[in-house]
């Protein structure tokens, strides 16, 4: 059987209604600074940094070059029981940006790889710290943590669990912090919901906190549709866990590298997890990588057995990939001499004034802002939750504009090279859009 070349059937397209798609393909063929090109020519803004990742910005030469001069070079090389040098550069330059404490950055290729070597990392840390009772994990309902079975287990959206039988065991999960009866249109941090850190305390009683590993939070929930930290919350979390010795993860896989005003979340909120995750900007979205940094107490208690054996049995076949650690010191190099960690920070106020201007247009009924982060909920149609936003993501690209939906809520999240004129420009479109929506 032939099949034509561009034959759309072969690709099963995740986290996608397949059959809308290829019913009226929206096609991506070209990207540069803060555009997008689709197959028809048209320009297209991009609003959400592709999936969150693009921080940086498209086609940016220094890291276009440094990716052609890695595959001209040293195309692969394990780095199990062996090295390459690329590997251990961006390791180093990734700990630097990391909160103080943080000494080493474990490779992996994706977000949600990066959580799973986190989850198992936390596990394996309290046995080698003489406690392997301690194998529970807490999560958060609406949290994201990628789609493997560790990250869907601590993950609380149910769609993207419901599918998949019964998860990992031994995993509980603290109550959500949108509250739109309180917070409705807060700009930045909500006032109210600090004490919905408490639940850790009756989640930990429940369970006798001798069994409890860590708790994975995101700093600020991405992919749930923008779902930022009451004010104290993330402190009283961090307290809950030193009383009773529970490791804290930070999910950064978004938050990292700069999306709100600062090199990780963690910094932005003086609040110090003992592990983070990241994927996405690490690399400015170009070649596939992930990592994960901790701390040097969990790393050190590790390396106390013969030096013969290998102290993690865990890894990937392209942990540290030559051509991902190209893009990775290309890329932090970018953010370093634009000074892009630290841009949202100088932008937030713009940015907050442009998307609170919407507020007051039909169906809006919050909006929610942080660094360079935005979200503008909208009232789900009675018989048809989702449909509003998808109707609104689709006239937006019709009118040049790239956003993101989740439910009924669009998040926005530009490259951080974003201007104020460009910023101007995603909200006029927006503006059109939702007034035009049913
Ligand atoms: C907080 C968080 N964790 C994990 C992931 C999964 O990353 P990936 O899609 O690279 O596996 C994401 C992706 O959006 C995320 O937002």
């Amino acid at each position: 059987m032939t099949k034509a070349p561009n034959d759309l059937s072969a690709f099963w397209m995740p986290f996608t209604a397949n059959r809308q798609f290829k019913s009226a393909p929206r096609m991506l063929v070209d990207a540069e600074g803060m555009y997008y090109t689709a197959a028809d020519g048209r320009r297209i803004l991009d609003a959400t940094a592709g999936l969150w990742c693009v921080n940086a910005g498209h086609k940016r030469r220094k890291i276009v070059s440094a990716i052609k001069e890695a595959a001209e070079g040293l195309d692969y090389a394990p780095t199990f029981q062996m090295g390459h040098p690329k590997a251990f550069e961006l390791a180093s330059r990734v700990a630097e940006l990391l909160p103080e404490g943080f000494s080493q950055v474990f490779f992996t290729n994706s977000g949600s790889e990066s959580v799973e070597t986190a989850l198992k990392i936390a596990i394996a840390w309290h046995r080698a710290n003489g406690e392997p009772g301690r194998y529970r994990l807490i999560g958060r309902e609406k949290g994201y943590h990628g789609v493997n079975f560790g990250g869907i287990s601590v993950g609380g959206l149910g769609a993207n669990r419901k599918a998949f039988g019964p998860l990992l065991t031994g995993v509980d999960h603290l109550p959500h912090t949108l509250d739109l009866a309180r917070n409705a249109f807060s700009r930045g941090l909500p006032q109210h919901g600090a004490e919905l850190a408490d639940a850790l305390e009756d989640i930990v009683t429940l369970h006798d906190p001798s069994t409890i590993a860590a708790l994975i939070v995101e700093p600020m929930a991405g992919s749930a549709g923008v779902i930022l930290p009451p004010v104290g919350y993330l402190e009283r979390l961090r307290e809950i866990c030193d009383k009773y010795g529970i490791l804290l993860i930070f999910d950064e896989v978004i938050t990292g590298f700069g999306r709100l005003g600062a090199p990780f979340a963690a910094q932005r909120f003086a609040v110090t997890p003992d592990i983070i995750t990241m994927a996405k900007g690490l690399t400015s979205g170009t070649v596939p990588m992930g990592a994960v940094g901790v701390k040097s107490f969990i790393h050190d208690a590790f390396m106390n057995g013969p030096e013969h054996m290998i102290e993690l049995f865990h890894g990937y076949t392209y942990s540290g990939h030559p051509l991902a650690a190209a893009a990775g010191l290309a890329t932090l190099d970018v953010y370093r001499d634009e000074e892009l960690l630290t841009r949202a920070a100088r932008l937030e106020k713009t940015w907050e004034e442009a998307i609170h201007a919407l507020r007051g247009l039909p169906h809006v009924i919050d909006i929610r802002n942080i660094g360079l982060v935005g979200a503008i909920e909208l009232e789900p149609m009675a018989d048809a939750p989702t449909k509003r936003a998808f109707s609104a993501f689709l006239k937006a690209f019709e009118e040049g504009l790239l956003i993101r939906t989740t439910g009924d809520i669009i998040a926005l999240s530009p490259p951080l090279i974003i201007n104020e004129g460009q910023i101007g420009e995603i909200f006029d479109i927006l503006t059109r859009v939702l007034k035009g929506l049913e």
